[in-house]
């Protein structure tokens, strides 16, 4: 069959790959430790899942949802950003409620984004970024986060005819996969740039409410004014350990939120109404919930982090997301040390690569799995790399 050029041009994508590389060696009997994929191994919780089980027994919850989502779903989320970020935020103006925040990225490029134009994408990146961009025809360029700049980008170094022809610039922070950090002092440069240069930024922030040490991660919504330039995606997949509910929130400039919504209701017909009282229900619960799963992650981090450099791959202490980014051993590409490691031993770390030239020379490894597991690929490391 005849396909067209968007689908002969769109690589697989990664993580699909990679279950399937991981399934086939279980198959095998190996017993694979996966630190792969940022796919959180922990319950949802309780009274969140008692939820979706009575909104499903009720008839009025099989229909169809609304488009934009429940008016009681936008006043949970709003009423979460307040308390969070001390930010206001006008339920049915400001927030899209999104199947999952990957589709809201797609779509905000594509809202955004003509054939030819340019999208500044920092690398390291999560993919999408780069499908969302290159799937409407416009052009990704790729703005290097070093470790030296705390892998932030430098937007002073984009020459003037790529800002000229710029449209949209894309923020994930914490980051995915460096697992870095942002501060007030950079989205306001930020915000400040994309006034002056006409441009859109994109924050990503699918990783809120993963931190450690008290230093929670900061909104872009913060800084005075960002929704005249910006929108941010979050997410319940990781915030509340609900990846496969699909519940994400598309938040900020009124006018883009409108115009994903419109693209959206054309081609999806909204989330299933038992998912949206689950969400809410998250949406309530007390900080308690979040200090203590952080505190697993966080032990998790702390022998990850240990363990990694006991055997010199110099991992950074990570404060936030789901993932430590390590250097790999000396003499081993990222790719060539993966493959090698999965082969020899069955733990199973992603290569830096994975998420763009930049990457080279890294891993990124994932806290998804008990200590017990951690402990065990950390032995099982030491014993391959010896
Ligand atoms: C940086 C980043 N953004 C967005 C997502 C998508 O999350 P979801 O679609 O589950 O909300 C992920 C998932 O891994 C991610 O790492």
């Amino acid at each position: 069959m005849q396909l067209s050029n968007l689908i002969n041009n769109l690589p697989p994508y990664h993580f699909a790959n990679a279950k399937k590389k991981i399934a086939d060696r279980k198959a095998a009997g190996v017993d694979v430790i996966s630190l792969s994929m940022g796919d959180p191994d922990l319950p949802a919780p309780r009274n969140v899942i008692d939820r979706l089980c009575q909104a499903m027994q009720e008839t009025e919850n099989h229909r169809y949802p609304e488009y934009f989502g429940m008016r009681p779903l936008h006043e949970a989320f709003a009423a979460w950003f307040k308390r969070r970020f001390d930010v206001e935020l006008t339920p049915e103006r400001d927030i899209l409620p999104l199947l999952g925040s990957k589709e809201g990225l797609t779509y905000v490029g594509a809202a955004v984004l003509n054939a030819g134009d340019i999208s500044l994408v920092p690398d390291p990146y999560y993919p999408v970024y780069v499908t969302a961009s290159a799937t409407v025809g416009a052009i990704p360029y790729m703005l290097p986060l070093r470790e030296q700049n705390g892998y932030l980008p430098d937007l002073e170094s984009i020459p003037a005819h790529v800002l000229a022809k710029a449209r949209l610039l894309w923020l994930n922070y914490p980051n995915n996969p460096t697992a870095a950090c942002a501060g007030p002092a950079f989205f306001e440069h930020a915000v400040a740039f994309a006034r002056h240069h006409n441009l859109v930024i994109i924050h990503d922030m699918a990783y809120a409410e993963v931190y450690f040490d008290d230093q929670r991660p900061m909104s872009i919504l913060q800084v005075p004014g960002a929704s005249e330039v910006a929108v941010e995606l979050h997410s319940l997949s990781k915030t509340y350990n609900m990846a496969g509910f699909r519940v994400g929130m598309l938040v900020g400039n009124p006018e883009l939120v409108s115009a994903v919504g419109r693209l959206k209701s054309n081609i999806d017909s909204g989330m299933f109404r038992p998912v949206q009282y689950a969400a809410i229900e998250a949406l309530n619960l007390p900080a308690s919930w979040l200090a203590e799963r952080n505190a697993i992650y966080r032990r998790r981090r702390d022998l990850l982090v240990e363990g990694c450099n006991a055997l010199g791959m110099r991992a950074h202490n990570t404060t936030a997301g789901l993932y430590i980014w390590a250097a790999t051993p000396d003499g081993y590409s990222a790719r060539d040390f993966t493959t090698w490691l999965f082969d020899k031993t069955g733990v199973f770390l992603t290569p830096g690569t994975n998420f763009g030239d930049a990457g080279e020379g890294y891993v990124r490894i994932s806290i998804t799995a008990s200590e017990e597991r951690i402990a065990t690929a950390l032995q099982r490391m030491k014993e391959a790399l010896r």
